[in-house]
C-alpha cells in the first residue's frame, strides 16, 4: 500500500461547468466554496450552476441525442469510449483519490483501494453491456413479424450525493452511456471536484460534445430546475428521502418524465447466538462505522439476540474506543470527518436525542479535535424501536443496539420501518438465514457479510427507500425504453 500524500499536495484542475464539450464558468458568474472537511476551511470556488446553465446544459443533451456521431454510433464502439474512460480512471487513480479524500474527507486508503476500484469495475462491466442489451422477436398471431427494440430513453438528469462521489457517478454514468442516453449531472455541493475531474477524462476518452455535461451548484439553484426540466427525458435521484419525494413531485407536474429514487435506509443487523461471532463483530461494526456512518445501507439497526448481547456489546465498544479518528491523509487512520458542518450538527443532534430518550450512550458522542467534522464513534445500547434514532436515518459513526428474545420477533421488528434498503443476518443456521432473507422487506440482505458490492449485483429500495434498481443487467431497464415493431409479412 502506497503512502497516503499530504492534503495540501493536492492541485485542482477543474472547477467550472462543463456544457457542449467545453469548460465555461457559471452564466452568473457565480462561484460556490467546496469545503475541506478536515479542516472547515475552503479549498476552492466551484462554478455555482443555475437555471440558465441547466438549460444550456439540456440544449446540448438534446442535440446531441438527435442527431450526433453519438446518436449513429454502435453498442461496440460506445463499450469502447468507456473502457477508455475506465482505463484512464485507473491511469490517474493517485490523483483522483487524493482529491476524493479532500473533498469528502473519506481515508484516503478507502478513496484509493475500495471505491475507486469499484469505480472502475463498474465501468468496465456496463461497457461490456453497450452492445448486448438487444430485444426480441415474438410469434405473434397472423401473419406477421414482431419484435422489440432496447432503445435509449433520450436527454438523463443524474443528482447525485457527497458520500461516495465517484462511485455514484460510476453507478449513473455507466448503465446511461452505455445504453446511448445523453446525460446532464449535478455532483453534490460538498464534493464536485472528483466528478469534474472524471469530466475531462471523459473527454479525453472521446465521448462526442453534448453528450456529457456537468453542472455543479446547490439543489435547490440547479437540481430543482433540472428535475422540472420539459426537454429531460428521465431523471435519476440519490439523496435523501424528502428530496425523492419532491423529485417525483416535481416530475408527475411536468413531463412524467422517468424516475429512479435510491433513498434512504434504516437497515437491520441481525446477530444469532450461534453466529460466528468474532466474524459478526467485525462485521457489524463494519456494517455501521464504514464510512464514517454515511452508507444509505448502513446497519443502523442492530439487533442482538438476547444471550450473547452484552458480551456482544462489550466487544463493539472496545472496537468503537481503539477507532483511529483523524486526518484521512495518515495511514492510521480508519474514520475521517463527516462531509459538512450541516452533516455534524444533524449527527450531534440525533446523539443528543438518543440520551434525550432514554438510550444508554455507551461510548463516544463528543467531539474530536478543534477543527473539522470529526465525531467519536459512539454506541448505543438497549434503544427501543419508538426512539428517534430508531427510526430516522442518522448518517453518521452512531450505533444503536437493540436486544431481541427469537426469531419471529426478530423478523417482525426488523420490518417495523418505512424504509427497506437493506438488511444483514449473522447465523451458522440455514434455516434462520433463509427466515429472514425472506422475511425482511429490503432490496439487499447480506448473510454472514455486509456491504459486499459488485457492479454485477442489483442495488436498491423497497418501501420509502426507493424505485428501481441500479448495477447489474436490471439497472438497464432504467435506460431503455422499449419499443415494439409488428410488420406485416
Ligand atoms: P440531499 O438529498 O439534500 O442531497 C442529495 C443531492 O440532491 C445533492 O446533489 C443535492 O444538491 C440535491 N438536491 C437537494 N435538494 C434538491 C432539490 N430540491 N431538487 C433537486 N436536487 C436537490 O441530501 P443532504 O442534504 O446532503 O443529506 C441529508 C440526509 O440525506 C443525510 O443526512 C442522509 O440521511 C440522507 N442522504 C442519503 C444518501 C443516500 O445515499 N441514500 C446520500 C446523502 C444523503
Ligand atoms: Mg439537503
Amino acid at each position: 500500500m502506497a503512502i497516503a500524500p499530504a492534503a495540501q499536495d493536492i492541485d485542482v484542475k477543474y472547477t467550472q461547468c462543463f456544457i457542449n464539450g467545453e469548460w465555461v464558468d457559471a452564466a452568473s458568474g457565480k462561484t460556490f466554496d467546496t469545503i475541506n472537511p478536515s479542516t472547515g476551511e475552503p479549498i476552492c470556488g466551484v462554478a455555482e450552476g443555475q437555471e440558465e446553465d441547466i438549460n444550456r446544459a439540456v440544449a446540448a443533451a438534446r442535440k446531441a441525442f438527435d442527431n450526433s456521431a453519438w446518436s449513429r454510433m454502435s453498442g461496440a464502439e460506445r463499450g469502447n469510449l468507456m473502457y477508455k474512460l475506465a482505463d484512464l480512471i485507473e491511469a490517474n487513480i493517485e490523483e483522483l483519490a487524493r482529491l476524493e479524500s479532500l473533498d469528502n474527507g473519506k481515508p484516503y486508503k478507502d478513496s484509493r483501494y475500495v471505491d475507486i476500484p469499484l469505480t472502475i469495475a463498474c465501468y468496465r462491466y456496463y461497457a461490456g453491456w453497450a452492445d448486448k442489451n438487444h430485444g426480441k422477436t415474438i410469434p405473434i398471431n397472423g401473419p406477421f413479424f414482431c419484435y422489440t427494440r432496447h432503445e435509449p430513453v433520450g436527454v438523463c438528469a443524474q443528482i447525485i450525493p457527497w458520500n461516495f462521489p465517484m462511485l455514484m457517478q460510476a453507478w449513473k454514468w455507466g448503465p446511461a452511456l452505455a445504453m446511448g442516453n445523453s446525460i446532464i449531472l449535478k455532483p453534490a455541493e460538498q464534493t464536485p471536484l472528483t466528478a469534474l475531474y472524471v469530466t475531462q477524462l471523459a473527454a479525453e476518452a472521446g465521448y462526442p460534445e453534448g453528450v456529457i455535461n456537468v453542472v455543479p451548484g446547490f439543489g435547490p439553484g440547479a437540481g430543482a430546475p433540472l428535475a422540472a426540466h420539459h426537454d429531460v427525458d428521465k431523471v435519476a435521484f440519490t439523496g435523501s428521502t424528502e428530496v425523492g419525494h419532491k423529485i417525483m413531485e416535481t416530475a408527475a407536474k411536468t413531463n412524467l418524465k422517468r424516475v429512479t429514487l435510491e433513498l434512504g435506509g434504516k437497515s437491520p443487523n441481525i446477530v444469532f447466538a450461534d453466529a460466528d461471532m468474532d466474524a459478526a463483530v467485525e462485521g457489524a461494526f463494519f456494517a455501521l462505522f464504514f464510512n464514517q456512518g454515511q452508507c444509505c445501507c448502513a446497519g443502523s439497526r442492530l439487533m442482538v439476540e438476547q444471550s450473547i448481547h452484552s458480551e456482544f456489546v462489550d466487544r463493539l465498544v472496545k472496537k468503537a474506543e481503539e477507532r483511529v479518528v483523524g486526518d484521512p491523509f495518515s495511514d492510521k487512520t480508519e474514520q475521517g470527518p463527516q462531509v459538512s458542518e450541516e452533516q455534524f450538527d444533524r449527527v450531534m443532534g440525533y446523539i443528543e436525542s438518543g440520551k434525550k430518550e432514554g438510550a444508554e450512550m455507551r461510548c463516544g458522542g463528543t467531539r474530536v479535535g478543534e477543527r473539522g467534522y470529526f465525531i467519536s464513534p459512539t454506541v448505543f445500547d438497549n434503544v427501543k424501536d419508538d426512539m428517534t434514532i430508531a427510526q430516522e436515518e442518522i448518517f453518521g459513526p452512531v450505533m444503536s443496539v437493540m436486544p431481541f428474545k427469537d426469531i419471529n420477533e426478530a423478523v417482525e421488528r426488523s420490518n417495523r420501518t418505512t424504509y427497506g434498503l437493506a438488511a444483514a443476518v449473522w447465523t451458522k443456521d440455514i434455516q434462520k438465514a433463509l427466515k429472514i432473507s425472506n422475511g425482511v422487506r429490503a432490496g439487499t440482505v447480506w448473510v454472514n457479510c455486509y456491504d459486499v458490492f459488485d457492479a454485477a449485483a442489483p442495488f436498491g429500495g423497497f418501501k420509502r427507500s426507493g424505485i428501481g434498481r441500479e448495477l447489474g443487467e436490471y439497472a438497464l431497464q432504467n435506460y431503455t425504453e422499449v419499443k415494439t415493431v409488428t410488420m406485416k409479412m
